[in-house]
Order: structure tokens, then C-alpha cells, then sequence
């Protein structure tokens, strides 16, 4: 099916299956004890708020990101556990419903999620640079004086973060206060896989243009193998920083590759963190065009 033709999906509703959950993005379904349908909506928010109206086939990119990385690392990585079972969709879906979640869901293990947010840096950016600024730490962590703004780090650091509810913030945490959320072992084997993870994509994703500069997983543990499992999304946009190689330059903020317009057009506008905002047309096909770009520049296919 050409990506064109799809339909823009806001919000779903199966009939064959129980909605779980509607995060700020996916909404997803029960398929049986084991397993659930992680669908990838066109939602779109920024500075933490949803916007009315979405981006066309936004999840689908995502989705199709995401899923080239979950192919890239089980190359790479033998010994990594992910959530994904398949991208095919599931029996019992009416034509209607299997056009609008065609290349946007995902069938994945239905698991224990672990609540805290594993976030890898590479460069010091956002919240880790503001505390630097004030305190010289990241995460109530000592770092070496003098670092300049979106400067590459010597290594990538784990910075978890707490999980929030629902119209919380997350809040960063220092890797012992993650270890008694968590447990010491997992938290251990939580921060060795982010960094790995981190360290083979960011280098991949950096020949190609791309520079990650920060990325958040999550992980789950299969309560029958007690296995440390990937699961969500992975390296997109909307879980990382990602800059334009080209245009990166130390001693300042970077543009985000995806969602800079619409959030200069936001702050123009005075409608930053506003609820129920519409955004105009250009903002909608300005906004989609970097999420193609990072879709392009990483896997090297074409968008149609
Ligand atoms: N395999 C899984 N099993 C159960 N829950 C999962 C799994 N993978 C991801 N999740 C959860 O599904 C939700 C993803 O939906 P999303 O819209 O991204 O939510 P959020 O607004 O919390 O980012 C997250 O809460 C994540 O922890
Ligand atoms: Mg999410």
C-alpha cells in the first residue's frame, strides 16, 4: 500500500480487542495473556502537551523506525532480549481498521515494565546541561569543569530518570536512587545494555548525518526467565535528540531535527504548553518532513 493513501490516525478504537492503554502516542490493545498490539498513532506533542491535530503517518515512521533499529540490534547484538514478536498484524481486524494500522503497530510481549526511564547521554543537552550549568553535575553526578553546551561527552553517561504518571514530570535520578527503585542487579544490567545499545547506534547513526545525542529506553524483566527485556520504542525522535551532523556546533542549543518548527512556531505564537492547538498546514507538512528526513538518513530507503 503506498504510504500516501493512508489515512491519518489520531485515536483508535478494534473491536476485537481490549484497549489497555492510550499513552501520549500509542494506544494499546490486549491480543491474549501474553501479548499486545503497540500501535504508533499520528499524535504529536511538544513541550509536553498534545497537539489537536496530527501528523500525517507520524506513527508509521516511527513505527518503521523503531523497527529498523529492533533488526539493526539483533544483528549486533545476540545476546539482546526485545519485546518485538512481529510487525504483521494481527487475525480478527475489520479492512477498515487494518488500512488504518497497516506499518504503524507492532505485536510485542506483553511484559513488566520497569519504572524507570534509562536514558543515555552522549552530549550534554537539555536538562543534563541545565544542571551542569548551576551545580557542575549531571544527575548528582561530578563532571569534568568546563564543558560547553551540546559538547560531546569523553563517554555516555546513564542518567535514569524516574517513570511519571500521567501529567507528571519525569524527574532525573542518580544511578544508586535507580538501583533501589529497581534493585541493584537489574538496574546494572539495565545501564550496561543502554550503553551498549547507545554506543553501536549512535555510531551507525552518526555515518549517515545523524547525531544522537541522548536517547531514552525502557526495559522489562520476563518474570519467567528473569531476563532484562527491550521494549517501546527505540532511538526515534521522539524518544532521542537528534541533530543535523551538519549543523551541529558547540557552545550553543542544537535545532532538533524534527520538531524544531513547531516548536519556534509555538513560541512564536505565544502557544507553547497550551492545550488543544491546532497546528496550521504548513506547520503539519514542515513537521513531517524532518521525521522523514531522520527516517531516510537512517535507514537509507526512501519514503513514498
Ligand atoms: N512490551 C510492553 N509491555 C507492556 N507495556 C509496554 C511495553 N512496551 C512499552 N510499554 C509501555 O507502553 C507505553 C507506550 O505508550 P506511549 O504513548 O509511548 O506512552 P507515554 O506517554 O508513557 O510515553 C509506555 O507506558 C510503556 O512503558
Ligand atoms: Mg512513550
Amino acid at each position: 500500500m503506498a504510504n500516501s493513501d493512508s489515512p491519518i490516525v489520531t485515536s483508535t478504537t478494534l473491536t476485537a480487542y481490549p484497549l489497555l492503554s492510550r499513552g501520549k502516542v500509542r494506544d494499546i490493545y490486549t491480543l491474549s495473556p501474553t501479548a499486545l498490539l503497540f500501535i504508533t498513532t499520528d499524535r504529536t506533542s511538544a513541550f509536553d502537551v498534545i497537539l489537536a491535530n496530527g501528523i500525517p503517518s507520524k506513527g508509521r515512521i516511527l513505527t518503521q523506525i523503531s523497527a529498523f533499529w529492533f533488526g539493526f540490534l539483533a544483528e549486533k547484538m545476540s545476546e539482546l532480549k526485545t519485546h518485538l514478536i512481529t510487525t504483521e498484524l494481527p487475525a480478527g481486524l475489520s479492512e477498515e481498521e487494518r488500512i488504518a494500522l497497516e506499518g504503524r503497530s507492532m505485536q510485542v510481549r506483553r511484559l513488566k515494565v520497569l519504572p524507570i526511564e534509562s536514558i543515555v547521554r552522549g552530549f550534554i543537552a537539555g536538562s543534563a546541561w541545565a544542571e551542569y550549568h548551576k551545580t557542575g553535575t549531571v544527575n548528582g553526578m561530578s563532571m569534568p569543569t568546563g564543558l560547553r553546551e551540546s559538547e560531546r561527552l569523553k563517554e555516555p553517561i546513564w542518567t535514569p530518570s524516574t517513570k511519571a504518571d500521567v501529567g507528571q514530570h519525569d524527574e532525573n535520578i542518580s544511578p544508586n536512587k535507580a538501583a533501589e527503585i529497581i534493585g541493584p542487579a537489574y538496574a546494572e544490567k539495565v545501564k550496561q545494555l543502554s550503553l551498549k545499545i547507545y554506543g553501536i547506534a549512535r555510531e551507525y547513526a552518526e555515518q549517515r548525518g545523524i547525531i544522537i545525542a541522548d536517547t531514552k529506553f525502557e526495559f522489562a524483566v520476563d518474570e519467567v526467565t528473569d531476563e532484562v527485556v527491550l521494549v517501546d520504542e527505540v532511538l526515534t525522535p521522539d524518544s532521542s535528540r537528534f541533530w543535523d551532523r551538519e549543523k551541529y556546533g558547540v557552545g550553543r542549543g542544537q535545532e532538533s531535527l524534527d520538531k524544531q518548527f513547531l516548536r519556534d512556531w509555538l513560541t512564536k505564537e505565544g502557544l507553547k504548553g497550551k492545550e488543544g492547538i491546532d497546528m496550521t498546514d504548513e506547520v503539519v507538512h514542515r513537521t513531517r518532513d524532518g521525521y522523514v528526513k531522520a527516517f531516510e538518513m537512517l535507514t537509507g530507503r526512501k519514503w513514498e
